[in-house]
C-alpha cells in the first residue's frame, strides 16, 4: 500500500536516535550524557502535591477537555506576567499547547502557505526544518556567527530575502548557542519584519533559564508581526507535561487554536492544572533551585573545557542548556557526526553533532551541562579531550 508524500518528506532525527541509544543502556552508570535537551532536576514539589490532592479531592473536575485553547484561568496568568516583560497582551491571545513541539507546528500552519519561503537561523533549533517542509514550505538557513555573539546582522537576512519569503524563525536563548538576541538584533529584526511584511516566530524555550543579564522580549518591538512561543519542558522541568504556550495577535491565534483542535482538540487538563500552581512559586523555584544548579553545571564545563580542550572555540552560554563547541582544530573533530558516534563507542560519551543544527554545525558539537553532576561533567570533558588526542 502507498503512504503519504509528505509524510516521506520528515526526516528522523539524529537527536531522537541518540535518545532512543541512550534509552537501550539506561541501566549503563559508566556512560555520561551531555546529550538531550530533557531537564534534569526534578519538578517543583509544590506542583506535584497541589495537581495530586486536587485529583484526589475533584477527579472528575480535572480530568475531562477543557476549552481548545486552554483554561481561561492560566492564559490569563501568562498574560499577566509577561506583563513584567513589556508585553501587553490579553488571554485571548495566548493558546496553550502540547509542548513547544505543538508550539511550532501550530504556528507555521496558520502564518505560512505552501511554496512560501522562511528564513531559519543557523544555528539553531534542529525542529524548525521538518515541519516546514511538511508543510510545503521552504526552510532556508540565515547565518549567524559565533565571532558576532550569534547576533543578528541585516545584510544576512537581506541576501536571503526573496518576493516568496513570509518569515523568519528565530531562538533566544539559541539552542545550542546559549546566547540571548540582544536588543541591537531585536530592534534590527523588528525593522525588517515590519519593513517587508514578515512574521517572525521566537522560540523562547529557555527564556526561564537565563543566567547573565536580562531576556528581551521581542514582541513588544513588533506585536503585530510576532508570534511568540515557550514550554514548560525547561521552566517547570517538566517535559512530560507535554505543555507549552503560544502568544500573538488575536486572529493569528484563533486560527492557531482551529488548528489545535484538528491536533489535539485541548492540551491536557491534568498539566494545564499542575502548571496553574507552578505560577505560585515558578519565581522562588528559578531562583533557588533552577538557576543555581544550572549555572555551577555550566561553569564546571566551562572550567573543564578550557582546561582540558584549550583548541576548542565555544562562548560562555548566556542561557540555556548547552555550550555549543568548535572542534574543528581537533583533527578528529572535523567531522562532527562521526566524533559523536566515536565518542559514544570508545568513550561512552553522549553529544550531539552540530550539523544537526543547521549547515554552519560541522566540525561543533553541542554538549548539555544539565544533565550530569559537577564531578561527572568533569570526567566527560576529561574523556572527550582524551579522544580528542
Ligand atoms: C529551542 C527549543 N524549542 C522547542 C523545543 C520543544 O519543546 P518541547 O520539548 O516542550 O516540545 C525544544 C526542546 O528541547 C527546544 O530546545
Amino acid at each position: 500500500m502507498r503512504l503519504s508524500e509528505r509524510s516521506g518528506k520528515i526526516e528522523s532525527f539524529h537527536v531522537r536516535k541518540i535518545l532512543e541509544m541512550l534509552d537501550k543502556r539506561r541501566h549503563d552508570p559508566s556512560i555520561i550524557s551531555f546529550g538531550g535537551g530533557a531537564a534534569s532536576l526534578a519538578p517543583p514539589q509544590e506542583m506535584i502535591h497541589s495537581l495530586f490532592s486536587k485529583l484526589k479531592n475533584n477527579p472528575r473536575k480535572y480530568s475531562t477537555y477543557t476549552p481548545s485553547q486552554g483554561i481561561y484561568t492560566l492564559r490569563w496568568k501568562i498574560a499577566k506576567n509577561l506583563r513584567k516583560y513589556g508585553v501587553k497582551i490579553s488571554p485571548e491571545q495566548v493558546v496553550m499547547t502540547d509542548g513547544g513541539t505543538e508550539a511550532l507546528f501550530l504556528a507555521f500552519s496558520a502564518l505560512f502557505n505552501p511554496g512560501d519561503h522562511v528564513l531559519i537561523q543557523d544555528p539553531g533549533y534542529f525542529n524548525y526544518e521538518n515541519p516546514l517542509r511538511f508543510l510545503g514550505v521552504k526552510a532556508k538557513y540565515f547565518r549567524t556567527r559565533m565571532k558576532d555573539n550569534y547576533q543578528i546582522s541585516e545584510g544576512e537576512l537581506k541576501r536571503r530575502l526573496t518576493k516568496k519569503t513570509k518569515g523568519i524563525v528565530v531562538v533566544s536563548p539559541n539552542n545550542p548557542a546559549g546566547t540571548l538576541l540582544t536588543k541591537a538584533s531585536i530592534k534590527t529584526l523588528a525593522r525588517f519584519a515590519k519593513k517587508h511584511k514578515l512574521w517572525i516566530v521566537c522560540d523562547e524555550a529557555y527564556r526561564s533559564v537565563v543566567f547573565e543579564g536580562c531576556y528581551e522580549d521581542i514582541y513588544r518591538y513588533a506585536p503585530k508581526n510576532c508570534v511568540n512561543l515557550t514550554t514548560f519542558s525547561k521552566s517547570a522541568s517538566s517535559p512530560g507535561l507535554r505543555l507549552g504556550y503560544i502568544y500573538g495577535p488575536k486572529d493569528a491565534i484563533e486560527r492557531m487554536v482551529r488548528v489545535k483542535e484538528l491536533t489535539s482538540l485541548c492540551s491536557n487538563s491534568w498539566s494545564q492544572t499542575a502548571v496553574q500552581e507552578f505560577f505560585k512559586i515558578k519565581d522562588s523555584y528559578k531562583a533557588n533551585v533552577l538557576i543555581p544548579t544550572y549555572k555551577r553545571r555550566r561553569n564546571a564545563m566551562a572550567v573543564a573545557l578550557a582546561k582540558y580542550l584549550p583548541k576548542a572555540k565555544w562562548i560562555m552560554p548566556q542561557g540555556g542548556f548547552y555550550i555549543y563547541a568548535d572542534f574543528s582544530s581537533y583533527r578528529k573533530g572535523k567531522n562532527d557526526v562521526s566524533a559523536a558516534e566515536k565518542l559514544f563507542k570508545k568513550e561512552k560519551v553522549v553529544v550531539v553533532p552540530g550539523s544537526c543544527f543547521g549547515p554552519s554545525g560541522k566540525g561543533h558539537l553541542r554538549l548539555t551541562f544539565v544533565s550530569e553532576e559537577v564531578g561527572q561533567i568533569e570526567e566527560g570533558i576529561r574523556r572527550i579531550a582524551r579522544f580528542f588526542r
